[in-house]
Formats: structure tokens, sequence, C-alpha cells
């Protein structure tokens, strides 16, 4: 009887391996067609429907088969039973959330990230640590972070960064009062108070990972009309507080509004009260690299820890965050990884040690070849180019007899709603989505409900807007 089911189970694996080295001898083609199906779906995105709105066709019920047929049967069956089913994300008239596109340099660096497939954990015996490192200080370069002071990892995006951020803060406020979260556990600092005006979901998501609690924030008020912190309330709030450990949550580019807090007034009340100041700039860190804008980040220097995001604009494909801290020492202290196989002798950053991921992707190398490919000033034009679009539509919508505009734009994201009820618009966006030329999501701003176009992609351009503002006039 098991020497049946043992065959049974030996014969179709040794077939399947078949498969695979068949594949093996064919790969160029395989490469080729692959290059010439995402060839085909990248030009395409500009004319394909933004985004798709009945995937019926795809059945997610259907069974798993004993037998495969191989990678190129597998390509084709991606590109007619997946592929028209996607969405133009990569696209130049996706506007919704805050997406960033793909640029070529970008997409050939994380195609060669999957193709030599390095286990990215540190500098044993590949150079991938280094690269990692060097993308770190062209980041905080690009930031206006010194990079002797400020050091960190990629991540898988923001919300992640954002856990980091609150997991070393966290260590930090214990450490300074004589105790080790990190030893102990959370209950050893009970009295550790988050104070934050305009928190991200994914920091409130990030509460709850932690154990703090979505509810368990100090909420600090905003200025009239806008998103940014109150400094004179955070002042009252940490004054009130007796917590003995103390983290301020600041944004640099809040989704919305985009606006951004007062960080050196924040860091002078961070360095008074003793608190740790993490500022969430998923996207608006590289607003740094926009002359017209880079004033908004003034005192970024002076903060704990920062997030940001490699997807969002600089445009490398998902998955790709930044999270950048002075005190990468207490980062390791909480991240680290240890057991007998994995104490390795390389000299090097361990990255390992430094995020949530022990195996992690070579996530450095579409960012360096992309940085490599067009430079700083490269980056700097794509987030010109999006703020000038927002700034377009938001001029085109102030003049419009049956829009409003929420707010001002002051970088990359245009909110505006037609006059009338919330459930009016409610229609509304479904019918500008329905039209296929874009994609806007909802938000609330001001208890109105409205629509956000928040550009982020290096491909949109001018005809894109006009297109884009013939798609809301044929929907109204
Ligand atoms: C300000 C801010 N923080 C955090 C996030 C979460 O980013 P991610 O989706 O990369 O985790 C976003 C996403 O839009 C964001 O805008």
């Amino acid at each position: 009887m098991n020497r049946i089911s043992n065959r049974a189970a030996v014969s179709p694996t040794a077939d399947a391996r078949h498969l695979m080295f068949d594949d093996l001898e064919k790969l160029g083609r395989i490469l080729v067609e692959t290059g010439d199906v995402a060839h085909g779906f990248i030009q395409g995105a500009d004319d394909m429907d933004v985004t798709c709105r009945d995937f019926s066709a795809f059945d997610p019920s259907r069974p798993l088969s004993g037998q495969g047929s191989g990678t190129l049967d597998a390509l084709r069956a991606a590109k007619e039973e997946i592929l028209p089913l996607l969405a133009a994300s990569i696209g130049p008239r996706y506007l919704g959330f805050v997406t960033g596109g793909t640029t070529p340099a970008a997409l050939a660096g994380d195609w060669l990230a999957s193709a030599i497939d390095q286990n990215a954990t540190g500098p044993e015996g590949s150079v991938n640590a280094a690269v990692e490192e060097q993308v770190i200080n062209w980041l905080c370069d690009m930031g206006g972070l010194p990079h002797d002071r400020f050091d960190g990892v990629l991540t898988t995006g923001a919300t992640v960064s954002n856990l980091l951020g609150l997991v070393t803060a966290r260590q930090w406020c214990g450490e300074r009062i004589g105790v080790n979260i990190d030893a102990d556990g959370a209950s050893v600092l009970p009295d550790l108070a988050i104070f934050a005006a305009s928190p991200h979901a994914s920091m409130i998501k990030d509460l709850s990972i932690t154990g703090i609690g979505r509810n368990s924030f100090v909420k600090v008020a905003t200025l009239p009309d806008s998103e940014e912190t109150d400094i004179v309330d955070l002042k009252a709030k940490l004054d009130a507080s007796d917590a003995r450990g103390k983290i301020v949550i600041a944004s640099s580019g809040t989704v919305n509004a985009t606006d951004f807090d007062n960080l050196n007034a924040i860091a002078d009340l961070c360095a008074a009260y003793g608190a740790w100041l993490h500022v969430d700039a998923a996207f608006g860190l590289f607003a740094a690299l926009d002359d017209r804008r880079a004033h908004f980040l003034a005192g970024i220097e002076r903060a704990d820890s920062v997030t940001s995001d490699g997807h969002k604009w600089l445009n490398v494909p998902y998955d790709c965050g930044i999270f950048l801290t002075r005190h990468v020492s207490v980062l390791e202290t909480c991240c680290r990884a240890f057991a007998p196989y994995l104490d390795t002798k390389a000299d090097g950053n361990s990255y390992i040690n430094r995020g949530v991921e022990n195996s992690r992707r070579f996530r450095a190398l579409p960012l360096w070849m992309a940085i490599k490919a067009y430079g700083r000033d490269g980056m700097a034009g794509i987030v010109r180019a999006n703020c000038d679009q927002a700034a377009d539509l938001a001029a085109w919508v102030r003049t419009h007899e049956k829009l409003e505009l929420l707010r001002e734009p002051k970088l990359n994201v245009t909110m505006f709603r037609a006059l009338g009820a919330d459930d009016d618009n409610r229609a509304l966006l479904d019918r500008i989505n329905a039209t296929g030329k874009v994609f806007l999501t909802p938000t609330v701003y001001g208890g109105h409900f409205g629509f956000r176009a928040a550009f982020s992609n290096w491909r949109t351009q001018d005809h894109d807007l006009v297109i884009i503002k013939d798609a809301i006039e044929m929907a109204l």
C-alpha cells in the first residue's frame, strides 16, 4: 500500500520538474514573450478603460489542476483571462488614492530584482546590502535629510514604515525611563501617550497592530479649514499629559488636503516635553525636490523618524516603502532576529535586523536603477509636473458653474465636488469613473462628500487633463 502511494506521489512531481527544465531551455523566448505582453499592456494603458468594472468573467473558484502546461501556455492564459480585467493604474489617468506608476528604469530594475532573486537580508556574500545603503543615502539627499544622521530600511510600504516608527519610538520612550519594552513587553510602559492631529488610516491600523489600540491616541486639534496640527493645542495637550512616554505623529503631506505641519514648531515642543517626533511623509517628502515647495518640509531633519514611499511619487513598482530614523540602533533593538544559523560575520548593514521581514526582496534595485537613469532632476520633474496638473484642474473647477473646489491644492491632490447634495455627488463619482477615462476616489472634507484627483504618475500629460475634464463634463 505504502509502495503504491509513494510511487503515485513521486512520478507527477518528477513530470512537473521536467516542465520546469523544459522552460529553462526556452527561457530566452519566455522572457521576450513576457516582455512583449508587458509592453503591450503598458502601451495600451493610455487607451484602455482606466478601471475594470466587471470581472465576473474570472472564476475564482476554478479547481486546482494537478498538471501544468508550461510557462508559455500560462502566459497566454494570463493574457486572455487576467490582463483584460485589470485597472490601468500604471497609466496617466488613474488618479485614485496616491498611486504612482512605473518608470521604464524602475520596471527594468524590478524585473532584474526578480530574475536575480537575492534574499536581501544583509551583506553576507552579496553586494545587495551596500546597494540598499547607497539608495538610502540618495533618498535622504532627495528628502533634505542629512545622511550622516539618518539611516533606515526599505519596507513594503508606508504602513509598515509607520509601524516601525511607532515601535522604535515606543522602545526609545521606555529606554529613557529605564524600562525595556523589547524584552519585557508594552505593559512596562502603560502610560505611553500618542499625540496626532491628522494621522493617516495606516497609522491608526498600526496603533492596533502594536497593541496600543486604535482609539488610544490624544486627538490634537487642526487649524481651521485645514488638516495641519494646531501647535497651541498640541502644546496644551502635551502640558496636560503626565505620561512618561510621549510620541508626536506629524504629517508632511496629508492624504486629502496635502497639508504640511509646522515641523520646527513641533520639534521645539518635542524637545521641551521629551517626546519622539515621527513624521509621515509618505509622498510629501519629495516636495523637497520642488524648489517652489521645499520650504513645506522645513525642520524635517529634526524628526526622530520619517516614513516615505518609493511606490508613490518615485514611481517604482509595488512594493517599496521607506523608513528613516536618527536612532537606527533602537530600531535594531526592536527588529533584531537572532539564531545561530543567522549569525554571519560579513561587514555592513543587516537589514534583517531593521524591519518586519526576515527574507526580503531586493527592492533597492528598482530605486537604484530609477535614480541612476533619471537622476534627482528626473524625480523632481515628476513632482513639479504633477503639482502643476493638480493646480490646472483646480483652476478649471474654480471657474466651472456646477463644481466647487474643497481646498486649494498645495501639492498634487485636487479635492472638489459638484454643487448639491452628497448623494448626488456619490452618483456623479460613479458616472465619472464609469466613463473609463479617469479614476477618482471619494473623500469627505469639511463635512462634505467630494472627489480626490491625486496626480502621482510620471506619464500624465496636458492632453490627459483635457480628457479628464471632458469625462467630468460628460458625467455632470
Ligand atoms: C500620508 C500617508 N501615509 C501612509 C500611507 C500608506 O501607504 P502604503 O499604502 O504605502 O502603506 C499613505 C497612502 O496613501 C499616505 O498617503
